[in-house]
C-alpha cells in the first residue's frame, strides 16, 4: 500500500499534476501547487460538481463569498472557541504531536508487535500455519490486539469529553508499554486553534485581527437572506459554493489528503424545521450515488455515521473512500440544525428568518450541508485511476484510467511522421476541435511511445494522422482503455469524442 501511494505522488509530479509549493525553497509542508495537467483535472472535478448541484437543481443557486470575513463571524460560528485539536509537546525532543495521532501511533505499534509474533509463528509452522486460528488462540497476540482496541476506545472517550488530563495519562501509560524515543517527558495536553490569523489595515494600532476562513460554509450563512430575497427562493432551497479554506493542521501528512490550504465544495440546503432528517437521508444517498457514478468502483465507498458530533450538528455522516492508505473521509453530510443562522442573528442583531407564505409565519430554517474537499476528490480519482497493466505480449503499461469527463486533455493528435504534410493536417484537426475540447499535439518520438505518454496522462483518445489520411480524409482513433484502434472520418471526430467526454 505504501508503494502504491508513493507511486501516486511521483506520478503526479512526473506528469505535471502536482508539485510541492515553492519547491526551490524545499517546499512548504502540506501546501501544494497544481501544475498544467492537475489544474485541468481539478477544474473538471469542480465543474462536474457544480453542474450536478447548480445546473441540475432548479432550487440550488451558486455563490462566491470572500475568503476574508468580519471577525465576529468566527465567534458566532463557534470556531474561535471550539475549532481545536489537542496537542502535546515532548520536552526532550522539543517535538509537538497531535494527541490523538500520537495515541493512534502507539496503538499501531502494538499491532506491529502482534504481527511480529504471527510472522515468527508462520516461519516455525510453515505451510500448515493458520493465521486466523493463531490470532484467536495465542495469548500474546490476543493481548496486544485487545490492548490496542482498549486504548483507542479510551482515547475516543477522553477526547470526546475533552478530558485532557486523561489523554495525557494514557500517553504516559503507553510510553511505558511501548517505549518510543526513550523519553517520558510530556507536557500537559493543550487545545490548539486551527484557524490562520491575519491582519487587515496598514498601521499596527488600527489593524484588525482577521482569520482566513476554515470552511466556506459561513459565507453562505451570512448571505442566506440576501440570496433568498433577491433570488425569490422558496424553502427547501440550497446555496452552493466552491473555494479555498485554510486550516493550520498539526499533522500534515498524506500528500493532498490533509492540506493547510485546500478547496471545499459545499452546499447548504435550507429546510423547514422538523424536515431536516428527511433531507439529511436524501442528501446522504444522493451524494453517495454521485460519487459512485464516476465509475471508480462502488465497493470503494462507504458511510461512517458519527457518534461524536461537531458543536453545530444533530446528525452527521462521512462518505469514506478507499484511499491508498485505507478508508478515510472524503465528504461530510451534516444536519446543522438552526445553529449557525441563530448564532449569526444573535451576534449581528439582524434577523435571518424566512417568511413562509404557505404557513404565513416566520421561522429560522434548519440546514443540511454537504461538504466535500476538492483536493481529496482529486486524490480519490487520481489514485484509483492510476494502474499498472501487463499486456498480452508481457510488456507493462502505466495507464491513468480517469473518467473521460474529468480527463485534462480529451484527445492528442499525432502525425505519424514529421514530414509529408502530416503535421499540417494534424494542426488543422486541432484547430477545429479546440473550440470544443482540450486537445494536445505531439510529434516527438515513435508513435507507440507517444501513446504510452498519453495513457499516463489519462487522455481518452489518440488521433493519428498517416499517409492514408492525405488520400481519404480518415484517421485512426485509439481508445486509452481498450487500446483498440478504429479508422474513422475526420468529420466524425467531434461526435465520437463528445459522446464519451460530455458531462
Ligand atoms: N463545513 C463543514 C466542514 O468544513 P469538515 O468535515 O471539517 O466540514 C469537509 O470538512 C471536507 O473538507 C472534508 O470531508 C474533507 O474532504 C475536506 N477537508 C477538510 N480538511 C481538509 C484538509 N486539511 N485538507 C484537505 N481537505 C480537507
Amino acid at each position: 500500500q505504501d508503494d502504491i501511494f508513493k507511486n501516486v505522488i511521483s506520478h503526479a509530479k512526473e506528469y505535471g499534476f502536482i508539485f510541492p509549493s515553492s519547491e526551490i525553497y524545499d517546499g512548504l509542508s502540506a501546501v501544494y501547487d497544481y501544475a498544467q495537467n492537475g489544474v485541468e483535472l481539478k477544474k473538471n472535478i469542480r465543474e462536474y460538481w457544480w453542474q450536478s448541484m447548480v445546473q441540475m437543481h432548479e432550487n440550488i443557486v451558486g455563490l462566491d463569498a470572500a475568503i476574508l470575513m468580519h471577525p465576529t463571524t468566527w465567534k458566532a460560528s463557534g470556531h474561535v472557541d471550539a475549532f481545536n485539536d489537542p496537542l502535546i509537546d515532548n520536552k526532550d525532543s522539543k517535538k509537538r504531536y497531535r494527541a490523538d495521532v500520537l495515541i493512534e501511533d502507539y496503538a499501531e505499534k502494538l499491532n506491529q508487535k502482534a504481527e511480529k509474533e504471527i510472522e515468527k509463528a508462520r516461519a516455525r509452522f510453515g505451510e500448515a500455519f493458520d493465521e486466523e486460528q493463531y490470532k484467536s488462540t495465542n495469548p500474546r497476540v490476543m493481548e496486544y490486539l485487545s490492548r490496542k482496541k482498549e486504548i483507542l476506545e479510551r482515547m475516543a472517550r477522553s477526547l470526546e469529553t475533552e478530558n485532557l488530563a486523561d489523554v495525557k495519562a494514557l500517553i504516559e501509560e503507553l510510553e511505558i508499554a511501548c517505549p518510543d524515543s526513550g523519553s517520558k517527558n510530556w507536557t500537559d495536553v493543550k487545545q490548539f486553534n486551527l484557524m490562520f490569523g491575519t491582519k487587515l489595515g496598514a498601521s499596527a494600532e488600527s489593524a484588525m485581527d482577521l482569520y482566513l476562513r476554515p470552511e466556506t460554509a459561513q459565507g453562505i450563512f451570512v448571505n442566506f437572506l440576501n440570496v433568498q430575497k433577491t433570488g425569490r427562493m422558496k424553502i427547501p432551497f440550497g446555496i452552493a459554493q466552491t473555494g479555498k479554506a485554510f486550516r493550520n493542521e498539526i499533522v500534515a501528512r498524506q500528500f493532498i489528503f490533509r492540506m493547510r490550504e485546500f478547496e471545499q465544495m459545499e452546499m447548504q440546503f435550507f429546510v423547514k424545521p422538523g424536515e431536516e432528517m428527511k433531507w439529511y437521508e436524501y442528501w446522504k444517498e444522493t451524494r453517495l450515488k454521485w460519487h459512485q457514478s464516476l465509475g471508480l468502483g462502488k465497493e470503494n465507498y462507504r458511510f461512517h455515521d458519527h457518534e461524536k458530533l461537531a458543536h453545530y450538528a444533530n446528525a452527521a455522516a462521512d462518505i469514506e473512500f478507499n484511499f491508498p492508505f485505507g478508508f478515510k473521509e472524503l465528504e461530510g453530510i451534516h444536519s446543522r440544525t438552526d445553529f449557525d443562522l441563530k448564532a449569526h442573528e444573535e451576534f449581528s442583531g439582524k434577523k435571518l428568518q424566512y417568511f413562509d407564505t404557505e404557513e404565513n409565519k416566520n421561522y429560522t430554517p434548519y440546514v443540511v450541508e454537504t461538504s466535500v474537499g476538492l483536493d481529496r476528490m482529486f486524490l480519490a480519482v487520481f489514485s484509483k485511476s492510476l494502474q499498472e497493466e501487463t499486456l498480452e505480449d508481457g510488456s507493462t503499461r502505466t495507464v491513468l484510467r480517469l473518467p473521460s469527463v474529468l480527463a485534462p486533455t480529451k484527445a492528442a493528435v499525432l502525425p505519424l511522421v514529421k514530414k509529408d504534410g502530416l503535421p499540417e493536417v494534424a494542426r488543422k484537426i486541432i484547430d477545429d476541435l479546440k473550440w470544443d475540447f482540450n486537445v494536445a499535439y505531439d510529434e516527438k518520438d515513435a508513435v507507440g511511445r507517444r501513446y504510452r505518454r498519453q495513457d499516463a496522462l489519462g487522455t481518452p483518445f489518440c488521433i493519428t494522422v498517416d499517409h492514408q489520411t492525405l488520400e481519404d480524409k480518415t484517421v485512426t482513433i485509439r481508445h486509452r482503455d481498450s487500446m483498440q484502434q478504429d479508422r474513422v472520418e475526420i468529420a466524425k471526430l467531434r461526435d465520437i469524442i463528445s459522446n464519451e467526454v460530455s458531462m
